[in-house]
């Protein structure tokens, strides 16, 4: 695991970043309410650095590279979505607000098992969306604006590499299969959930002033892209309903080493990797 601080966002100002309009908007969404969710993840990851780590030094510093592994994730989302807010979706702001409460809330009520289990879960699930976009999903960025579309692929790419730690991380808290499994599908539902309700104000503005049959066509369009990752991800989820499912086990796939080696670099990031890493495909 490695820190990476790729200057990304120098690179390109589009919001609408994506030649398919409902692609760059949904991970907009995400981006909105993704520092909130690492907020939490590393308010939780740093107790159980502190409480559960003590005679485990590799997993100790495992935990810190995460924290700060995170940390550059919120820090270039936070610089992004800044340009979101400024680019008329402002009305974002008081969802997000009651996103961050609804996770304080949960830290606050729930035991700390069960708070490390929700963040496996959420990693879990981002593990298999990590290997969707940078292997089927790559077209979706073809063409892109590079700041919007780089900082995906390089936060995925990351998110892949740390697959482990939290699984890892809830383990050394408790060792109960179905608190795992509580953790996962209560972490799904609810990330989902908050995605869907930042999409949902994001379509809403984007959509003003279309005509009934541009709202038609965007939804077609929006609904086709969700199927397509949906019908990578949902069959190879059902391996974390296995009791010794292992991620450190998933092979890191040829695309996500040349990523983290690519966002490793020096920059500039001036091309969408997206692009990239498609030629070198087609020159392969
Ligand atoms: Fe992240
Ligand atoms: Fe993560």
């Amino acid at each position: 695991m490695q820190v990476r601080k790729p200057d990304l966002l120098t690179q390109g100002d589009a919001i609408i970043w994506s030649r398919t309009p409902e692609v760059a908007l949904f991970f907009n969404a995400m981006s909105a309410v993704i520092p909130y969710v690492e907020h939490y993840l590393n308010n939780v990851v740093d107790e159980v650095r502190a409480d559960h780590s003590e005679g485990d030094p590799a997993l100790r510093a495992m935990l810190g590279e995460f924290i700060r592994q995170e940390t550059e994730h919120s820090k270039l989302h936070a610089r992004f979505n800044k340009r979101l807010f400024d680019a008329g979706y402002g009305e974002l702001k008081p969802l997000l607000r009651k996103i961050s409460d609804e996770l304080q809330s949960i830290r606050g009520r729930h035991s700390l098992a069960f708070n490390a289990a929700y963040c496996a879960g959420f990693e879990n699930s981002a593990t298999f969306s990590a290997a969707y976009l940078l292997g089927p999903g790559l077209p979706l960025f073809e063409g892109a604006d590079p700041a919007g579309a780089n900082l995906i692929l390089w936060h995925v790419a990351e998110e892949f590499e740390h697959r482990a730690v939290c699984h890892e991380a809830f383990h050394a808290v408790s060792g109960s299969y179905f608190l795992r499994l509580w953790g996962l599908a209560y972490a799904f539902v609810h990330v989902n959930y908050s995605f869907k309700r930042a999409g949902d104000v994001i379509f809403r503005i984007h959509r003003q002033g279309m005509s009934r049959a541009q709202v038609k066509a965007s939804k077609r369009r929006f609904r086709r892209f969700l199927l397509g990752q949906l019908g990578y991800m949902a069959p190879r989820m059902l391996q974390l309903l296995h009791p010794r499912f292992d991620p450190a086990k998933l092979e890191v796939p040829e695309a996500i080493h040349a990523a983290l080696a690519h966002f490793a670099g020096p920059g500039p990031f001036a091309e969408n990797y997206g692009d990239t890493a498609m030629k070198t495909a087609r020159v392969a």
